[in-house]
């Protein structure tokens, strides 16, 4: 009788674990189509084309969409990711042999490699505890060699973007590679002492529904730059938008950070 529980316990688990393969694909499936090359994209690019044929660290890459065109461009990637599943779906991808990809955070990093580091598609803002983002500025600054960039975005809490984080604003329709249409949409969850939380929810057209939740950390530009300079940083400019506009001066509503490590 024991054997034969814990057969169905095992079974179970396989099946549970079928079911959670699944729903990772998906979702890396989803992200993608939620992705797609843009604006940000052209921006980053060309910040780290400014360096020719760069060592090039993209922290948070995610799926690989950027790092696989910096790859293509003539640069030398290196893509962290601490999400297993979302690397896998990035190695899958033509042309992710030429990248080197590695599972962990910032503390995986080596000494003095990279030219030019960047955190894209707010990749910051994921890193929550003010502990963590001092470490992982800390190890950015490790990492880069003396004189190294270091780009990334992070919404501008002034620009209250979350408002529009609602089942109405938010409400848009994406194609996965395959075909299906999915409904998705994004439903605000909670707003406290700089940190919003969210869901956003895709609904396939069989009726199931996959829920991606997420808690961003919204930083003010006296907030990043003070955490800049601790950690050995000189910020070069700040943009509020992917035009290279000022902060507060269009709807992009973000704040792009140049920076460069200290020698
Ligand atoms: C919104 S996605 C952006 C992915 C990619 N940069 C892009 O542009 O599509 C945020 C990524 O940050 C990663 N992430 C979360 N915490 C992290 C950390 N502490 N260090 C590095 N990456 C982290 C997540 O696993 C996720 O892949």
């Amino acid at each position: 009788m024991a054997d034969l529980h814990a057969q169905r316990r095992q079974d179970a688990d396989r099946v549970m674990a079928d079911v959670d393969h699944c729903m990772v694909r998906c979702l890396a499936a989803v992200y993608d189509a939620e992705n797609r090359w843009g604006r940000d994209d052209d921006f980053f690019l060309t910040a780290v084309d400014q360096t020719p044929a760069a060592r090039v660290l993209d922290l948070g890459c995610g799926t690989g969409r950027l790092a696989l065109a910096l790859a293509a461009a003539g640069h030398t990637v290196t893509g962290v990711d601490p999400h297993r599943a979302s690397l896998d779906a990035a190695r899958a991808k033509p042309g992710a042999d030429r990248i080197t990809w590695i599972e962990g955070t910032a503390e995986v990093l080596p000494d003095a490699a990279y030219d030019v580091a960047v955190l894209t598609s707010h990749v910051a803002q994921e890193i929550r505890a003010e502990d963590d983002w001092r470490r992982t500025l800390a190890h950015l600054r490790r990492a880069l060699v003396p004189g190294g960039r270091l780009v990334f975005d992070s919404r501008d809490p002034a620009a209250r973007r979350w408002e529009r984080w609602n089942p109405r604003d938010s409400r848009r329709r994406l194609t996965l590679p395959n075909g299906t249409v999915v409904d998705a949409w994004t439903e605000l969850t909670e707003v406290r002492a700089g940190l919003v939380s969210f869901v956003h929810h895709y609904l396939l057209p069989d009726g199931d529904e996959l829920r991606s939740p997420g808690t961003l950390r919204f930083r003010t530009e006296a907030e990043l730059r003070t955490a800049l300079a601790a950690a050995g940083f000189a910020v070069e400019r700040i943009h509020g938008g992917w035009g290279r506009e000022p902060v507060g001066a269009n709807d992009d509503g973000e704040l792009i950070v140049m920076a460069r490590a200290a020698d």
